[in-house]
């Protein structure tokens, strides 16, 4: 609107001055005469109106720009049938691929380090599960039913959608299936019904399944850290997270050295991004439901000796948490991991929690390239 006005200004400024002038005299006069409370209440309506409607407002309209500028280059939205388009980021060439699945409600950019690093060895691909990132949630109308079975998101229908997507997708296998906490349970789910497809499963800070049947962690998780997120998806609605990000009160996870402008600027749009916020808030909602899936499959169909097993943690689940609740996950780690991997290599490290694959990347990394290494000297000498 501007843009059309400041030209026809510039044309005739002196006659538009002057009318401007005639007009605003003697409204201002009377303004002065009269300046009561009424009209100061009136402004103040008026500024929070605009405060109210202007942030959702122009975050939208943001949005909708962003959303086809930051699309990743190298990413591909593969059509998995059944009306459903998902974003596969795959980066580098050569065998075996190496699969990463993200933490409960992150995208993709999470695993940027370990994908930057790992693509010089082989090829890496990561994707963003339904609703989010660049995984654009089909709407209810637009199905054609089938998914109204696998409609909530657990790692059921997480597993399902992955197992599509790299049919689809054309990739080869088998592949090695790394995994963190969420991604982790869709790891094992994954690898528990397509055994011959996964050669090393990678588990980073897996959740046990048990662990929703502790009182005190489902106080911890729905009584803090979901409404954390519901909170965060009431603040990308409002345009409030785009407000938080430009004051640089609100930053992404993934930061700092060597991160690109674009994986910044990506993240940045899906914290102000409610659809994206709304997705990352299901996840959490039906983690219990996903554990309990997880815990079913690996009874009643146990991993392939085939498979191999590595498991990575730090000293603690989350430094943020209380102790007891950080103890208690590592007991029932080591008791799921017992009954189910016994023959599982335990990797430990130093200084780390759930934010490693990217605060800490290197061991990670470091582990993953031997496991590629051990792949490629196989097939060598076959
Ligand atoms: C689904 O519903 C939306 C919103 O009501 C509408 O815009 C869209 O055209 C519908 N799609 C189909 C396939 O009917
Ligand atoms: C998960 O939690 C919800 C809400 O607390 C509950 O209704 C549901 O039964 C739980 N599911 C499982 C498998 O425990």
């Amino acid at each position: 609107m501007r843009r059309r006005i400041e030209p026809q200004a510039t044309g005739n400024e002196p006659a538009n001055k002057k009318d401007a002038a005639d007009k605003t005299t003697p409204s201002k006069a009377e303004a002065k005469g009269r300046l009561s409370y009424t009209s100061v209440l009136i402004n103040i309506g008026k500024f929070l109106l605009l405060i109210i409607v202007i942030p959702p407002f122009l975050n939208y309209a943001s949005l909708q720009r962003e959303g086809q500028m930051l699309l990743p280059k190298d990413g591909q939205i593969v059509d998995i049938s059944l009306g459903q388009k998902m974003h596969l980021l795959c980066k580098g060439q050569g065998k075996p691929v190496v699969i990463l699945d993200a933490p409960t409600g992150m995208s993709s950019d999470i695993w940027f380090h370990v994908q930057e690093s790992l693509a010089t060895l082989t090829k890496v691909c990561t994707y963003d599960r339904m609703g989010l990132g660049f995984s654009k949630r089909v709407m209810q109308n637009e199905t054609t039913g089938t998914e109204r079975v696998w409609g909530m998101s657990t790692t059921g229908r997480m597993v399902d959608d992955l197992h599509r997507l790299l049919q689809a997708a054309g990739i080869s296998k088998p592949f090695i299936l790394v995994g963190s906490e969420l991604g982790a349970l869709n790891g094992r789910f994954y690898s528990h019904i397509h055994d011959v497809q996964v050669t090393d499963l990678v588990l980073i800070d897996p959740l046990p399944e048990d662990i929703f049947e502790e009182e005190q962690w489902k106080e911890y998780w729905y009584g803090k850290l979901l409404p954390s997120f519901q909170t965060r998806q009431f603040s990308a609605a409002t345009g409030l997270s785009r407000m938080l990000i430009i004051l640089g009160a609100m930053e992404p996870a993934v930061n700092g050295e060597g991160v690109t402008e674009e994986v910044v600027q990506r993240q940045k749009y899906l914290l102000s991004n409610p659809a994206h916020q709304s997705s990352a808030v299901e996840e959490h909602y039906f983690l219990n439901e996903s554990a309990a899936q997880v815990r079913d499959i690996t009874k009643f169909k146990p991993l392939s000796s085939r498979v191999s097993v590595s498991v990575i943690t730090g000293d603690h689940f989350d430094k943020q948490i209380p102790e007891h609740l950080n103890q208690m996950v590592a007991k029932l780690q080591k008791k799921f991991l017992e009954e189910s991997y016994p023959s599982a290599n335990h990797i430990h490290i130093k200084g780390a929690d759930r934010r490693m694959i990217y605060k800490k990347p290197s061991a990670i990394i470091q582990h993953l390239r031997r496991i590629v290494n051990q792949q490629q000297a196989k097939e060598q000498s076959q």
